[in-house]
């Protein structure tokens, strides 16, 4: 763990604007599918400096792409030509969740690929079943020994209709990189929706590939012989943007966040209009104002997008603790992402939890004392605790929450908080 905590003087209200970092979960995928390329440099604007791209971008070097990161300029530039390595070692892959998305990036470009298996955050098991069911299907050899995966092209790919059970982001995201190089039609049913999907869709098309539906249940992937580098703008963070929006709910004031796409926020927009905010959308992004403590929602179930986002559930139930009323969340996507809620309770929420059921019952305020980050999203909960808690809160475990945030302290500081880096 970092000797870093982020410490945090609170109840202050939040005021101000800021303009919202591009995706991580944007920019991962489409870092890896620069893999693709077969000539040329991929340059994709709006990319986070992130604790996960540089990881990302380690792997590509190891490889033997050249890459080059400008963090002022948020660009990064890969040249994948001289990309030759097949191997990414157990170390560098179970750095984060993303690290699986190389199996489809690489296999087209070298027949056969050895990877360990990927880590992210402690959400639960976070199988890869979905992802090497569907290779087998699509013509490839998969063996797990040892904890490697060996992948293998068994002659050639073969493109076909794949039907997901569960509408698995990474599995979608990987079955379009294996075939967005192939000789035919593949078909994505039951895909995921997210917009990060439309975005590596995107990305893939600017390299001359021909990806369609993304957005929909339904995708078809018609390969292509080659890809060609890319120009590319990453969307913004919608997590990112609803973090602060949430916060501004829980703190007061009026914020305006720049950059960000209302209908990637829509369904959390919903929820905190239902919970008293004010929101706006106008052509610089979205305007929110708060007065007085929030109302507490009954329900808030995770569902896939479009429905309520599970990346953005330890937020809210960090706002809902000081709500006026109870809320019940259901946890529907991992099956132990509510690690936060011991420790709001340790600033004096009154969270019950049971399996994938947690009971919020909304005090009149929080006490400021010392929390751990356990993974990126709960981090990212107690940061918001602590901005509208009584008193100072510490929150160790920071590098939880930097593979997420570009600088959530310097954000949340233009807003008007006290809040600062400190090393202990
Ligand atoms: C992506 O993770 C995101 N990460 C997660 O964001 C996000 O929470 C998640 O999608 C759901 O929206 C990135 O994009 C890097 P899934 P991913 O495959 O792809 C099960 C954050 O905070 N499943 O959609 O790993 C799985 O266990 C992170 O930014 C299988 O059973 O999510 C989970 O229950 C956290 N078998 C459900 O599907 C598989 O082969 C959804 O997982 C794959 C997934």
């Amino acid at each position: 763990m970092s000797d870093a905590v982020f410490s945090i003087n609170g109840k202050r209200k939040l005021n101000g604007e800021v303009t919202v970092q591009g995706s991580k979960n944007s920019a991962l995928p489409c870092l890896t599918a620069c893999g693709l390329c077969d000539r040329g440099t991929c340059r994709l604007k709006n990319c986070p400096c992130l604790s996960d791209v540089h990881n990302t971008i380690d792997i590509l070097e190891e490889l033997g792409a050249r890459c080059c990161y400008d963090s002022s300029a948020a660009v990064a530039e890969v040249s994948p030509e001289t990309l030759f390595g097949d191997t990414i070692p157990a170390d560098m892959m179970n750095r984060m969740r993303s690290s699986i998305l190389f199996l489809g990036s690489l296999l087209c470009r070298k027949g056969e690929v050895h990877v360990g298996y990927p880590g992210g955050c402690a959400l639960g098991a976070r199988p890869i079943d979905l992802h090497l069911k569907a290779f087998k299907k699509l013509g490839v050899d998969v063996e797990e020994s040892r904890g490697v995966i060996h992948c293998r092209i068994r002659d050639k790919l073969r493109p076909t209709s794949v039907s997901l059970i569960c509408p698995s982001v990474g599995a979608t995201e990987n079955i379009m990189l294996l075939m967005a190089k192939s000789d035919g039609e593949t078909v994505i049913r039951n895909a995921a929706r997210e917009p990060e999907i439309v975005d590596l869709q995107n990305f893939i098309n600017a390299m001359g590939g021909n990806v369609s539906g993304a957005g929909t249940d339904t995708i078809v992937i018609n390969g292509v012989k080659s890809l060609n580098g890319a120009e590319f703008e990453i969307m913004p963070d919608r997590i990112v943007a609803i973090t602060y929006m949430a916060a501004a709910v829980g703190c007061g004031g009026r914020i305006l966040l720049r950059g960000v796409n209302p209908e990637h926020t829509a369904m959390c927009s919903s929820v905190l209009r239902d919970m008293g905010a004010d929101i706006k959308c106008t052509d610089d992004g979205i305007c929110l104002s708060m007065q007085g403590r929030p109302s507490a929602v009954k329900k808030i179930k995770t569902l896939y997008y479009p429905g309520f986002p599970t990346d953005a559930q330890p937020q809210f139930m960090a706002v809902s603790s000081i709500a006026k009323g109870t809320t019940v969340f259901v946890e529907s996507i991992f099956e132990n992402r509510f690690r936060h809620a011991s420790e709001l309770n340790r600033m004096g929420a009154d969270i019950d939890v049971n399996q994938c059921q947690a009971t919020v019952r909304g005090k009149e305020g929080l006490s400021g004392t010392p929390v751990e980050a356990f993974d990126l999203r709960g981090g990212a909960a107690m940061v918001t605790a602590g901005l509208m808690a009584d008193g100072t809160t510490c929150v160790s475990g920071i590098e939880h929450i930097e593979r997420g945030y570009v600088d959530i302290a310097s954000d949340f500081k233009s807003l008007g908080a006290d809040i600062d880096m400190k090393i202990v």
